[in-house]
C-alpha cells in the first residue's frame, strides 16, 4: 500500500505536544515502527550523558568546560547557587535595561530616545538574534533593528547608509563571547568612527555582551559604555540565544522574553523523556541517524513554509554543522562526522532547488515546518473558498507527497502559530536534538576547532600583508612582481597568497600596479 495514504502508519509515527501546540510527523521517513534494539541502547547512553551534562559534568572535554545552556531557561537546574543567581539576575537586568530605554530613562547623547538597535556580532553572536528578530517582528516593535555580521566594508557601508542620520538615536549592541573576534571588532571600529564623525560619543550609545575580562569587556569598562552584560564560558556561542546574546535584543524589540524562555523550558521538559517515541528531540535525532546511517550520508534540507522562518535554516545550519561537523570522535578516532544543512523557505524554493530534490540525487531528507495559523487577521479568498494560506499548505503537502512517491523521505514539524513561546520551544527542540545526536555518534558537539583554525589562518595572512606593505614603503623607488617579493620576504611557499594580497591592495588604491602581458609579471610599488 502507498504509505502516504496509510492512516495507520501516520498514527504510528505522529507525536503531538499539546503543551506547546506542536506536532511531529515522521510517517514519511521510512523508519521501522519500533526502535531497533541497537539504537535504543545508544539512546539510553545518550540520555545518561545528557543528564550528566545538565547537572554540570565537563561535557566539553577539549575545552574543559561545563555545557550549561539548559540552565539559561531553568536556573534552578544549575549546579551552583552562584550560576543560578547569575542567570536569574541577568534576565532581570535585561528587562530593567530595556524598560529604561523604552521609557526614555536612558537617553542618547543628542536625541530624545533610542529608537534603533545596531547589532554587531557574528556566528552564534548574531544568527539566532537575527532569526528571532525577523520571525517575531511586528508593527508594535519598540525599536528598529539593523545588523552587522561581517567585516565586508561594502556591507558595512550599506547598513550604515540605511541608518543614515538616525545614528544619534541608535543603540549599538556589540556581542562577542570571546570579545576578540575580528569581524565584530572591525565592525565596531567602523561604527565607532561614524559616531565620532557625527560628533557623538560612542560610549554613550554602546552596550557590550561578552565574557568577563575579554578585550571587549575591558574596553567597555575603560570607556564606561552604557552597560555590560555577561557571557559565561559554560555557554557555547551557537547555544547562547537564551543568554543576554539573544534575550537583550529580544527585550529591546519589546518581546516578552519570559515567554521565550518558558517555551524553551517546556520543550526541555518534553525532551528529557526517556521514551524515544515520546521525546521529540530524540525522535529527530533518530531520524537523522536513520536517514544518514549515523554517518551523515544525507543532507537535511530545511523547508519552513513560512516567510517568518526564512532565517531558521541559516541559524540551524550553524547550530547543526558547527556542532556535528567533526574530524575526531570522543575517543580521538578520525570519523569526519557531520550533517549538512541547507534550505530557505517554501513554497519559494519549489521554483528553485526543489526541482533537483524531486528528480536529482536522493542524497537528502527534508524537514518541513508548517504553521497552522496563516495570518493575524482574516484575509481574502483568492479563489472561491480558497485562501493564499490554503495554497501554501497545498504546496507543502503536495511536495512532501511527491517527494515520498519518488523515494525521498521527509518529516514535518507543525506549529499552531509563531509566537515568543513557540519560537523558544523550536530552538530548544533542535538544541536538544543536536546534543542527543552527538551522543549517538560519539562526538563532542560543544567545541569548534575548525572555527578557531580559521581565525588563526586569517591572522597569518594579515601579518603577511603588513610585511608586504612595509617592504614596499621602505623601498619607494622599487617595483616588484609577486614572485620577487616572495623571494625577498623569504616566503616563496606563499607566492600565491602574496600575488592575491597585492591584487587586493592595488584594487583599493593602496599600492600601484604596473600591468604587463602576463598577470604573473605585473609589478607593484608603493604609492608616491
Ligand atoms: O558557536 C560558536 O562558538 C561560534 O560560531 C561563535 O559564535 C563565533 O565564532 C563568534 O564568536 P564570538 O561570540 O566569540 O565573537
Amino acid at each position: 500500500m502507498n504509505k502516504t495514504s496509510s492512516w495507520e502508519n501516520f498514527q504510528q509515527h505522529y507525536l503531538e505536544l499539546p503543551e506547546l501546540g506542536f506536532s511531529l510527523d515522521t510517517s514519511l521517513m521510512n523508519v521501522p515502527d519500533v526502535l531497533p534494539n541497537s539504537v535504543e541502547k545508544l539512546f539510553q547512553r545518550a540520555f545518561q550523558q545528557m543528564q550528566d551534562l545538565e547537572v554540570g559534568s565537563i561535557a566539553n572535554p577539549d575545552e574543559n568546560r561545563m555545557v550549561g545552556h539548559y540552565w539559561l531557561r531553568y536556573p534552578e537546574l544549575a549546579p551552583s547557587a552562584e550560576i543560578k543567581n547569575l542567570v536569574s539576575s541577568t534576565v532581570e537586568n535585561i528587562q530593567q535595561f530595556a524598560q529604561e530605554i523604552h521609557q526614555k530613562k536612558l537617553r542618547p547623547q543628542k536625541a530624545d530616545s533610542f529608537r534603533n538597535v545596531l547589532l554587531l556580532g557574528i556566528g552564534g553572536s548574531a544568527l539566532a538574534p537575527q532569526f528571532m528578530q525577523n520571525a517575531l517582528a511586528s508593527e508594535s516593535d519598540c525599536m528598529q533593528f539593523y545588523f552587522l555580521d561581517n567585516t565586508d566594508p561594502d556591507g558595512i557601508d550599506q547598513v550604515m547608509s540605511e541608518l543614515g542620520d538616525k545614528l544619534n538615536s541608535t543603540l549599538a549592541l556589540v556581542i562577542s563571547k570571546s570579545g576578540g573576534t575580528k569581524e565584530t571588532r572591525n565592525a565596531m571600529l567602523e561604527v565607532r568612527h561614524l559616531y565620532e564623525k557625527s560628533a557623538l560619543d560612542f560610549s554613550r550609545h554602546a552596550v557590550a555582551v561578552t565574557g568577563e575580562k575579554s578585550q571587549l569587556d575591558q574596553l567597555a569598562e575603560r570607556e564606561n559604555w552604557l552597560r555590560r552584560f555577561p557571557m559565561w564560558d559554560w555557554v557555547g556561542g551557537r547555544t547562547s540565544v537564551f543568554s543576554a546574546v539573544g534575550m537583550l535584543p529580544a527585550a529591546l524589540q519589546g518581546l516578552d522574553i519570559k515567554k521565550i524562555l518558558h517555551g524553551a523550558k517546556v520543550m526541555d521538559e518534553l525532551t528529557r523523556r526517556k521514551d524515544v517515541a515520546k521525546n521529540p528531540a530524540a525522535v529527530l535525532a533518530w531520524m537523522w541517524h536513520h536517514a544518514g546511517a549515523g554517518r551523515g550520508e544525507k543532507a537535511m534540507v530545511m523547508l519552513p513554509y513560512k516567510d517568518r522562518l526564512l532565517l531558521f535554516s541559516r541559524y540551524l545550519q550553524q547550530l547543526v554543522m558547527e556542532s556535528l561537523g567533526k574530524e575526531k570522535d570522543l575517543e580521538g578516532k578520525t570519523v569526519h562526522q557531520g550533517l549538512s544543512v541547507y534550505g530557505n523557505k517554501g513554497s519559494t524554493d519549489q521554483h528553485a532547488f526543489v526541482q533537483q530534490l524531486r528528480e536529482g540525487p536522493a542524497d537528502f531528507f527534508v524537514t518541513f515546518i508548517e504553521v497552522l495559523k496563516d495570518r493575524k487577521n482574516v484575509g481574502i479568498e483568492v479563489e472561491p473558498g480558497i485562501t493564499s494560506g490554503d495554497y501554501l499548505q497545498g504546496f507543502m503537502l503536495g511536495t512532501s507527497s511527491a517527494l515520498f512517491q519518488n523515494g525521498r523521505p521527509s518529516l514535518t514539524i507543525t506549529l499552531d502559530e509563531i509566537n515568543p513561546q513557540s519560537l523558544g520551544a523550536l530552538i530548544a527542540l533542535f538544541e536538544r536534538a543536536v546534543g542527543l545526536y552527538a551522543s549517538l555518534i560519539g562526538i563532542n558537539a560543544y567545541h569548534q576547532p575548525g572555527v578557531e583554525a580559521g581565525k588563526r589562518a586569517a591572522g597569518d595572512v594579515i601579518e603577511l600583508s603588513l610585511k608586504i606593505q612595509f617592504l614596499l614603503k621602505s623601498r619607494p623607488e622599487q617595483q616588484y612582481t609577486a614572485a620577487s617579493l616572495a623571494e625577498i620576504l623569504e616566503d616563496t611557499a606563499k607566492t600565491v597568497t602574496i600575488f592575491k594580497l597585492l591584487e587586493h591592495l592595488a584594487a583599493n588604491g593602496r599600492v600601484q600596479k604596473i600591468s604587463s602581458d602576463s598577470p604573473f609579471s605585473a609589478e607593484f610599488k608603493a604609492n608616491p
